[in-house]
């Protein structure tokens, strides 16, 4: 029997690709204007890192984690995240001594996580995303939440959503899950089981909820923007000021708590609101997490970031309907007529490319005619054909596809030739 892809994962094949890369190129060109620069950490870490980094009693670590022990006996995970591993080797390699701070980062890979697999949600899923540490000022949330909305712009999506909610300090959290509590301590009974383990350990949970999301005592639940301190209040309208100085829209959404336990102060999504995008519709989440470098051992260090998955990108980009433009053609194929050129295109060919042009020859002893419909296929913009007689007099044809123009040159100057109609 043959053996399939494993459930939740996919094969990015040639035609598709090309998107990715596109992508992947144009974050890269973003990150290197917004000064940001990449790092790669492994694909697995210990499991007490995201156990101390994302959180307990956060669905990730409880339900979604790929996790095994190794020969050694260790216990290992694979990434269901990348924040907690920048975090770490910020703190393991002292970034925190460099002199230019912030440290500002960004990564791009797979990510693992054991979901329900659906439209939008994998379990092998590749993240882009940022983290700049080390400072506190609400500018950088800007910056941050900026460098997302432009990479998704450039790339022509339209249909997009911010939501912003501030998650205040740690005095303004203490003040609000104490009233949260308060909140749904008298009927607790009617919540599902995680929800009520919840309770104690981490209430702000309990608004992530999609099983108890309809009670009605989910609606009426105090709001974290009534017990900011006044440093919180600042903070946050600081934040809606410089995103309104950028001209970017917002929608403050209090209900807004993000699926990881590291956040404080800043925390925001971007979805699509594409028509048919989809029940899941977050393209990108992020904010701050001011306490994570301590609690993986490090010095006190604000940080913020975001990731979005490469997957959801293309699926926003497929639902507004956007064709990115991939896919040029070849500058050159050359076609052979005669055992003799054949074997000359071998280093012809390579000639080509060392000049650097991209350029094809035939490997399957294909008649001329066939070798031209390859040569279509691959969308080449020339057609170079050398045939044993034109060998014979040091002549090549060189066929312009586009106009039809066909010209013959001399063979020693056809490299030359070629780099002339590039300029
Ligand atoms: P997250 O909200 O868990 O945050 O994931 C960020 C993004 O990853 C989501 O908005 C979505 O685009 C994508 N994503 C998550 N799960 C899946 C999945 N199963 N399939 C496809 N795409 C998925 C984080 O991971 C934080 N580390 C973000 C962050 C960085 N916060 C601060 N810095």
């Amino acid at each position: 029997m043959a053996i399939s892809i494993p459930r939740g994962t996919q094969d990015i094949l040639p035609g598709e690709i090309e998107k990715w890369q596109l992508i992947e190129q144009k974050a890269r060109e973003l990150c290197e204007k917004y000064q940001y620069q990449e790092i790669r950490t492994p694909i697995f870490e210990h499991t007490d890192l995201f156990l101390r980094g994302v959180g307990d009693t956060t669905d990730i670590v409880q339900k979604e984690m790929y996790t095994f022990e190794d020969r050694g006996g260790r216990s290992i995970t694979l990434r269901p995240e990348g924040t907690a591993a920048v975090v770490r080797s910020f703190v393991e390699k002292k970034m925190f001594g460099y002199a230019n701070q912030p440290v500002k980062l960004y990564y791009m890979g797979p990510m693992f996580r054991y979901e329900r697999p659906q439209a939008g949600r994998f379990r092998q899923f590749v993240q882009f995303g940022i983290e700049a540490l080390g400072s506190n000022d609400p500018a950088i949330d800007a910056e941050v939440i900026s460098l997302a909305m432009n990479l998704y712009k450039e790339m022509g999506l339209r249909k997009l959503k911010l939501i912003i909610n501030s998650l205040g300090d740690k005095e303004s959290r203490t003040a609000h899950r104490e009233a949260l509590v308060n909140h749904f301590k008298p009927r607790i009974g009617e919540f599902c089981h995680d929800c009520q383990n919840r309770l104690e350990k981490n209430p702000l949970r309990i608004l992530d909820c999609k099983q108890d999301r309809d009670h009605e005592l989910m609606k009426s639940a105090p709001s974290i923007l009534e017990y900011l301190n006044d440093y919180s209040k600042a903070y946050f309208e600081k934040l809606q000021k410089y995103l309104t100085q950028l001209d970017i829209p917002f929608e403050v959404d209090t209900n807004l708590v993000r699926g990881l336990d590291y956040y404080n102060h800043t925390a925001f999504e971007i979805m699509s609101n594409a028509e048919g995008f989809g029940a899941i519709t977050t393209l990108c989440g992020g904010g701050r997490y001011n306490g994570l470098a301590e609690e993986i051992g490090g010095p006190e260090t604000p940080g913020i970031g975001f990731a979005l998955s490469i997957e959801r990108f293309i699926a926003a980009l497929k639902a507004e309907g956007i064709e990115l433009e991939i896919n040029e053609g070849i500058d050159c194929y050359l076609a052979s007529l005669g055992d003799e050129a054949k074997d000359y295109t071998v280093s012809l060919l390579q000639q080509l490319r060392l000049a650097g042009f991209s350029a094809e020859r035939d490997y399957l002893d294909r008649k001329i005619k066939a070798q031209f419909k390859a040569a279509d296929r691959l969308k080449a913009k020339y057609v170079a054909i050398l045939g044993d007689d034109e060998l014979k007099n040091n002549k090549i044809n060189v066929k312009n596809m586009a106009t039809g123009e066909q010209e013959e040159i001399a063979l020693e100057s056809f490299i030359q030739y070629f780099q002339g109609l590039k300029q």
